[in-house]
C-alpha cells in the first residue's frame, strides 16, 4: 500500500496493511488485528513529522477523529476539545474566529491537533504545552481510554513523554485545550513578528493580526508541502551549556544563538548554512534555499537519499563548529 499521499515529504514508501479508521470502535477493532497477527504499528496523522527510510512491515493507520466542542468555560477561560485529527491550522483558524486566544502564534504549522502534543509543537515564543489542559489516549495493548494531564505529558523542547518513555504505547485521540477569553496574553517579542507588525504599522495587535503576521512570515521562509515535499524543521536547535558556548563563541563570535534557562540554544539553520549547505542539491534531496534547517524532496527523492543528506550535514556540522545536531523528524525504517 502506497504512503507516498500520506507524508508531507511526499516519500514513496509501502505498508503490509493500511486501515483508515474514523471511531474508536474501529480503532479498537484494529487494534485488537494487530495484538493477533503481532504487527508494529505506525499512526500517521498529518504526516507531516515523519521520514520513511524503508517499506513499513506492519500496519500503517490512518485515524480521522474529527470534532471540535466547548466543554467548560468560566468568565475568563474556555476550555476546547478537539479530536486528533482535526487540521492544526483549520482548528487555530476556528479558535480565532471565536476569539479564543493562545494559538495565534502556531498559525500554519502542518499536521492535525493529535500530533501536536506529541513533539509539542512551538513557534514564535510560544510551545503549545502551554495551552494543554488534558490529551486523551487510549492503550495500544488493551483499547482502554487513559487522560493524561499537562503534567503528565513530560513536555520539553520538542519533546513529550510519548516521543519518549511512553513511545509507542498510547493513540492520541483528543486534546483539551484552555485559552483565553479575554486578555488575551500576548507573544510580540520575537524579532520577526515584531518587525512584521512594525512593517504594518500594527501598535496593539489584535490575535487576529498576530495571526495574519505568522502566517506572512512562514510563508515567506517556509516551503509548502503541497509545492515541495518537507517536513518543517528537519534538525532541533541545539542548547549546549554556557562554558561550551564561551568556546564557540571564541572561534565564531557572530554564531546566532540566544540564552534559555538551560544553556545556550544555538540556531541550527544558522549552522547549516555556514557550514555551506544552505540551497545545496543532490538530485531530488536537498536543503532549502531560503532556511537551511528544512529538507527538501523536489520529486522523486528517497527517503534513504534525505536521511544520507541529513547524515552528511550532522557529520560536516560536527566537523566545523563541534556542535551535534539531533533531527527532529522521527525516521521510521
Ligand atoms: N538562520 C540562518 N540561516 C538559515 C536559517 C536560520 O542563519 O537558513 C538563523 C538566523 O540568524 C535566524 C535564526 O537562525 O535569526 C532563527 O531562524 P528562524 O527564526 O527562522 O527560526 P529557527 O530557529 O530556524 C525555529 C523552529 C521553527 C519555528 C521558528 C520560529 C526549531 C527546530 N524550529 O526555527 O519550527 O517556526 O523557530 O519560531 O525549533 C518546525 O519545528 O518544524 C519549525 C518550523
Amino acid at each position: 500500500y502506497s504512503l507516498k499521499l500520506y507524508n508531507t515529504f511526499g516519500i514513496e514508501a509501502k505498508a503490509k496493511y493500511f486501515a483508515d479508521v474514523a471511531t474508536i470502535q474501529d480503532l479498537r477493532k484494529v487494534l485488537v488485528f494487530r495484538r493477533q497477527k503481532d504487527l508494529p504499528i505506525l499512526f500517521i496523522g498529518g504526516g507531516s513529522n515523519m521520514l520513511f527510510v524503508d517499506d513499513f512491515p506492519g500496519i500503517v493507520l490512518k485515524l480521522n477523529l474529527k470534532g471540535i466542542e466547548i466543554i467548560n468555560e468560566d468568565d475568563d477561560f474556555v476550555y476546547v476539545k478537539a479530536q486528533g485529527s482535526e487540521n492544526w491550522h483549520n482548528f487555530v483558524e476556528w479558535t480565532l474566529q471565536n476569539d479564543f486566544g493562545g494559538l495565534e502564534n502556531l498559525s500554519l504549522i502542518p499536521g492535525n491537533v493529535g500530533t501536536a502534543p506529541m513533539q509539542n509543537i512551538g513557534a514564535y515564543g510560544v510551545e503549545v504545552k502551554d495551552y494543554i489542559e488534558e490529551v486523551q489516549t487510549l492503550v495500544l495493548e488493551t483499547g482502554d481510554e487513559r487522560t493524561f494531564t499537562n503534567e503528565e505529558c513530560h513536555f520539553g523542547y520538542r519533546e513529550s513523554v510519548f516521543k519518549n518513555e511512553l513511545r509507542g504505547q498510547y493513540v492520541l485521540v483528543a486534546v483539551t485545550f484552555k485559552l483565553t477569553k479575554k486578555n488575551h496574553k500576548l507573544h510580540v517579542d520575537y524579532g520577526a513578528i515584531k518587525s512584521e507588525l512594525e512593517k504594518e504599522q500594527i501598535f496593539d495587535p489584535t490575535i487576529q493580526e498576530i495571526s495574519a503576521a505568522v502566517i506572512k512570515i512562514r510563508q515567506s521562509k517556509l516551503p509548502d508541502p503541497s509545492q515541495i515535499g518537507n517536513s518543517g524543521s528537519f534538525f532541533k536547535n541545539p542548547v549546549i551549556s554556557n562554558e561550551e558556548f564561551a568556546e564557540i563563541e571564541k572561534l565564531h563570535p557572530e554564531i546566532s544563538h540566544y540564552k534559555t534557562d538551560s544553556g545556550v540554544k544555538l540556531a541550527a539553520g544558522w549552522l547549516i548554512e555556514h557550514a555551506g549547505w544552505k540551497g545545496k542539491r543532490f538530485g531530488d534531496a536537498g536543503v532549502h534555499d531560503k532556511q537551511a534547517l528544512v529538507l527538501v524532496n523536489y520529486g522523486n527523492a528517497t527517503g534513504r537519499e534525505i536521511y544520507d543528506l541529513s547524515e552528511k550535514i550532522i557529520e560536516d556540522v560536527k566537523v566545523k563548529y563541534g556542535v551535534t545536531l539531533v533531527r527532529e523528524v522521527n525516521i521510521i525504517q
